[in-house]
């Protein structure tokens, strides 16, 4: 005998409630000391907060063979978990298997995102996944095309205490699809960022391997105390765009242990575009970067800009490991930015096949449209390079600043650049730059004049973001 419509409704609403209630009851627990464990039910990882809630994306209707989609699974499983915001917070645990899903959003504080490291969360090819938002008011444009933008595959905006991590579980853009639809001209919006993050504060993502973003891999903006920790960063060296991580308007940030290899700049930090940046005001500043490693043949291990409109001051890199590169630092910029790069340090490179090792360029160009003042011009100073050995590089050291806007209070000590078999003739070529080096071989250009033992600063004070305490977030899955 079939049942009514309305007695399947409720034994649907039933099976439901008893479904949420056991999910709701799985354990989560919190300790310094937990062990790490590593079945597919049970595992440990380390965060800022642990969740007192917690659900599997199976819970939701989750199938994990690499072709169901999972867009809705991702988006009720997000809404269920929102109710614990305010009650210990939640985390999603991606299971092992391929969990192929369209851009969703992370919509409650106080949520982790957990990725087993056997699961790989796959990117829709499908533009229609990716719904289109509003540009940022830093750029007042896309920065492909003009007008609103695809949402990045993770978007997350107003959020307090985010966790994106996984004991090295993959996050794969399938950017293939969208780069070549980029380089024929055939995208009428900007591609979508892999992870970005707009508005928030406390924000870790961590132990991930990420793979072939559609453009940047991970791009917080507007945000505050964000750790980038322990992130495998893959695209194609000739894939068009794809940097790795790019911090924008963002205060207190650390990337620590990091991995990249990409067609784009490895690490780009930035604040807005001309005009648009200028007014929306909002600097980067108090970055540390720690032992990355980086190859990046066609572009920098660390870029600064070439959007810095908002400022850009107190950056920190130290212990980096540099592979084929085209320049190990490159500051970027043009007439039109307006905007401030200050009080730069970088020390202890190790490098080997470079293109250039320093490059700073005052002429980059690159405007959102004809709007900008060319009477902005960006006031670059304070930028300090020591401790570096660099082989097989073809010229060490490319500085342009500005006419009537010398870049101002460089400073270059102890560094040992060796030259590729083809160097250039000219290893140090220096316009409208201002400053000093010592024990740089081969000797700097005269703009730079040796100045005997005088070591670079480098600031000796902690940041507060080097205080984070981390905690290890046990879990006992029920199979
Ligand atoms: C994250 O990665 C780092 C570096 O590989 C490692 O030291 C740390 O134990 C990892 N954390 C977890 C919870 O897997
Ligand atoms: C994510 O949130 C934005 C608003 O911040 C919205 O425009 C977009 O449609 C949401 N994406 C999805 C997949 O729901
Ligand atoms: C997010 O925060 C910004 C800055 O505080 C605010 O202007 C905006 O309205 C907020 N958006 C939402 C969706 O709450
Ligand atoms: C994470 O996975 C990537 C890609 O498989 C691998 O290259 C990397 O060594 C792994 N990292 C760790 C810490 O296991
Ligand atoms: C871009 O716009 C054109 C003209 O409206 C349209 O034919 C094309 O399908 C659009 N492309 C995409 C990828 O949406
Ligand atoms: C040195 O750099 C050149 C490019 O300038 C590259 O082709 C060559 O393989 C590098 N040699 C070594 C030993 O890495
Ligand atoms: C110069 O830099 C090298 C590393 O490149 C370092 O080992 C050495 O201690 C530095 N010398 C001084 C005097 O700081
Ligand atoms: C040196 O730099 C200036 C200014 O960017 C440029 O015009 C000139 O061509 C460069 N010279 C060489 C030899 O690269």
């Amino acid at each position: 005998m079939a049942s009514s419509p309305r007695k399947k409704d409720i034994i649907l609403t039933v099976a439901v409630i008893v479904l949420l209630g056991l999910v709701g009851f799985r354990g989560v627990k919190c300790s310094r000391t937990g062990k790490v464990l590593e079945s597919a039910s049970s595992f440990s990882y380390e965060a800022i907060n642990c969740r007192k809630h917690s659900a599997s994306l199976t819970d939701f209707g989750g199938v994990g063979d690499g072709s169901t989609s999972n867009t809705m699974a991702f988006l009720k499983a997000i809404e269920y978990l929102k109710q614990f915001e305010s009650d210990g917070g939640s985390q999603l645990i991606v299971p092992p298997g391929k969990w192929l899903t369209g851009s969703f959003n992370l919509t409650s504080s106080h949520f982790t995102l957990f990725l087993h490291k056997d699961a790989i969360i796959l990117a829709s090819q499908d533009e229609k996944e990716y719904p289109l938002i509003p540009y940022l008011p830093s750029y007042g444009r896309g920065r492909d095309a003009v007008g609103p933008r695809y949402a990045a595959f993770i978007f997350g905006t107003n959020l307090t205490d985010v966790v994106i991590t996984g004991n090295n579980g993959t996050i794969d853009g399938q950017g293939a699809s969208w780069w070549d639809k980029f380089r024929k001209n055939e995208l009428n919006y900007t591609r979508p960022y892999l992870i970005e993050i707009l508005y928030s504060d406390q924000v870790q993502i961590s132990n991930l391997t990420l793979v072939n973003s559609p453009t940047w891999f991970v791009h917080p903006v507007y945000s505050s105390n964000l750790l980038v920790l322990s992130l495998t960063i893959l695209a194609p060296i000739d894939s068009p765009n794809t940097d790795g991580i790019n911090p924008d308007s963002c205060t207190n940030v650390r990337i620590e242990d990091c991995y990249v290899v990409s067609g784009d700049d490895c690490i780009a930090v930035k604040s807005g575009w001309d005009q648009y940046g200028i007014n929306f005001g909002m600097p980067t500043k108090h970055v540390i970067i720690r032992r990355l490693t980086c190859i990046s043949p066609d572009s920098a291990v660390i870029a600064i800009g070439s959007e810095m409109s908002g400022g850009i001051k107190d950056v920190r890199a130290e212990d980096i490991v540099a592979i084929n590169s085209e320049a190990a630092v490159r500051i970027k910029t043009s007439p039109g930015r307006g905007g401030y790069v200050k009080d730069i340090f970088a020390r202890r490179f190790q490098m080997d096949t470079m293109k250039y090792v320093f490059w700073m360029t005052g002429a980059y160009g690159s405007h959102p449209d004809e709007g900008y003042d060319p009477k902005a011009l960006p006031v670059i100073t304070g930028i300090s390079y020591s401790d570096m050995v660099a082989k097989n590089v073809t010229m060490a050291a490319n500085l342009a600043g500005i006419d009537g806007d010398s870049f101002t209070d460089i400073c270059i000590s102890n560094v040992t650049i060796g030259p590729s078999p083809k160097p250039k003739n000219l290893q140090w070529n220096c316009t409208d730059v201002v400053g000093l080096s010592s024990v740089v071989s081969p000797p700097a250009c005269t703009l730079l004049p040796d100045e005997g033992e005088n070591p670079c600063p480098f600031p000796s004070d902690k940041l507060p973001i080097d205080d984070i305490q981390f905690q290890t977030c046990s879990y006992q899955g029920n199979s």
